[in-house]
């Protein structure tokens, strides 16, 4: 990654003795520090309950960076001298009296590491605490950019319903201004989101037909095959709907369907992102029966071996309703999209690991060639692959050799492998870096986040009215419910079913 100019600044990591520290936070900022894109002066405080110090800390994060950073292999002494960079600071987090020790030791910081006052406060606590420590910085001024700046990261959930995200808006707004928050959407920060910005608006080609004059239907899908592993107890009250589309997926939409902005920067992005999210059609009682498709995982045999239903998973209630899987048929009423269906779905506990979004055109308008008979979804589709296997695929047909017309559907790809000097930094390199530049574009603000909840609310509302509302059990490693298929509209249209390799698709091929 280029170094940008950042100003000399500290960095203070709450909830630094959890796992989000330990497998992505610190092994980011490590990855920063050796491409030389951290600021000349520099320090890290995590703050967390928990009883390290400096040295216990620094060590557990050795050895979250030899697991999980990409320069897993640096050597010793490179690890050692990045370290020295880490401090820790044991408080109780929710006790508002015991932030004078936190201002006490950042001025202290300030004066050994030279980080001029400048600093970003990063909550990857438990959310009950996302309005109580922005107020307890701010009691002790910490909150006021005289000196310096002050930014805070707030990792999602952003609340639960529109009610909680509207109260959490408001809170953090008593005490900072909207430029100083950065709301973390991980999606945001991948590589390959940030493309379709480049794919749509670099290119000429494809943005005359982006639009509802010749794109038939859009398709997101984000398929994980882990299940819940840890983290049933947040999971259960979450359900796929909070966990990814409220926020990974919906903002994907926004990036398939926002309008050119007027210039790549914070304020024309996120303006033009915002029109999508207020263009969502309001989901009517019939929708919430016919448009969206629930589902659940039941055990299974997974390669021969046993594979736990959801309701077996440790701290999931035994009669649990959450959803693992979701799909959902959607409109944007405006001009460009208008009755254009997006389908968008994911799951835990999928075949395989693949986010993908996919634009599939309307047919040639005269059928002059004899049709592939035995081809479902075989009009022109082109793949913009998030992961893995990242890339871009565009199907389209060409005559098989020989005599007569006969026509195949064949693929044009690109795969970022193919760049071999290239890095693809993590989605957290990309996003803290922004945030030390001040650069707010990949963060979600506060008036999208309320238009998201606004969107999804009715759901919410629908199943708590009705607790029996259809879930579908599906096998754990199969594709979800079978009737998520019947959401597409059109005669032999399905979901595309994606491989690990971008370039593969159908229902056999390698996971
Ligand atoms: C997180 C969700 O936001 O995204 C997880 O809470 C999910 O449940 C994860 O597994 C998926 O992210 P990625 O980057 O692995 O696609």
């Amino acid at each position: 990654m280029k170094s940008k100019a950042t100003q000399d600044l500290a960095l203070i990591i709450f909830g630094a003795s959890g796992d989000l520290t330990y497998r992505k936070l610190i092994p980011a900022v490590f990855d920063l520090y050796k491409q030389e894109a951290l600021p000349s002066n520099f320090a890290v405080l995590g703050v967390a309950r928990s009883a390290f110090n400096d040295d216990s800390f620094r060590e557990k994060m050795k050895d979250g960076i030899r697991q999980f950073a990409t320069a897993k292999d640096a050597s010793d002494e490179e690890l050692n001298t990045f370290c020295q960079k880490l401090h820790y600071l044991s408080i109780n987090t929710d006790d508002g009296k015991e932030y004078s020790k936190l201002k006490d030791r950042l001025d202290g910081l300030d004066k050994e590491e030279n980080t001029a006052g400048n600093y970003i406060f990063y909550l990857s606590t438990p959310p009950s605490l996302y309005q109580l420590i922005p107020k307890f910085l701010a009691e002790q001024g910490l909150n006021n950019e005289d000196k310096g700046f002050r930014r805070i990261i707030i990792e999602k959930p952003f609340g639960t319903d529109l009610k909680s995200a509207i109260d959490l808006n408001a809170s953090l707004l008593e005490n900072y201004e909207e430029e100083q928050i950065y709301r973390i959407d991980h999606y945001l920060g991948k590589e390959t989101v940030q493309n379709m910005l480049v794919t749509r608006f670099a290119n000429g080609i494809y943005e005359p037909l982006w639009n509802r004059n010749y794109i038939q239907h859009v398709e997101i899908t984000a398929a994980e095959s882990i299940g819940v592993e840890n983290r049933g107890g947040y999971y259960d009250h979450s359900g796929a709907l909070r966990d990814m589309v409220q926020n990974h997926l919906l903002q994907i939409v926004a990036l398939v369907a926002m309008e050119p902005p007027m210039s790549i920067d914070s304020v024309s992005i996120r303006n033009e992102k915002l029109k999508v999210f207020q263009a969502l059609r309001p989901m009517s009682d019939e929708d919430l029966f016919k448009n969206i498709i629930r589902g659940q995982y039941t055990a299974s045999n997974i390669k021969g071996k046993y594979a736990k239903g959801y309701r077996e998973e440790k701290d999931v209630n035994p009669d649990s309703r959450t959803e693992t899987y979701l799909a959902m048929k959607l409109f944007i009423d405006n001009w460009r999209w208008g009755d254009v269906p997006f389908y968008i779905r994911t799951g835990k506990r999928l075949p395989t690991r693949v986010s993908e979004v996919v634009i599939h055109f309307k047919p040639a308008p005269q059928k002059l060639f004899p049709q592939s008979v035995d081809l479902n979804n075989d009009e022109n589709q082109l793949v913009l692959r998030i992961q893995p296997d990242e890339g871009i695929l565009l199907k389209t047909k060409m005559k098989v050799p020989g005599s007569g017309y006969q026509v195949k559907n064949v693929n044009m790809d690109f795969h970022y492998s193919q760049l071999t000097d290239t890095y693809l930094p993590e989605a957290y390199e990309r996003l803290l870096l922004d945030c030390m530049t001040g650069d707010s574009t990949l963060y979600i603000r506060g008036d999208a986040l309320e238009a998201t909840w606004k969107f999804v609310q009715p759901l919410i509302d629908f199943w708590d009215k009705n607790p029996d509302a259809p879930l579908h059990g599906y096998p754990a490693g199969s594709w979800g419910p079978n009737c998520a298929d019947d959401l597409i509209e059109g005669k032999g249209l399905t979901w595309r079913y994606p491989c690990k390799n971008l370039s593969d698709d159908g229902i056999y091929c390698e996971l």
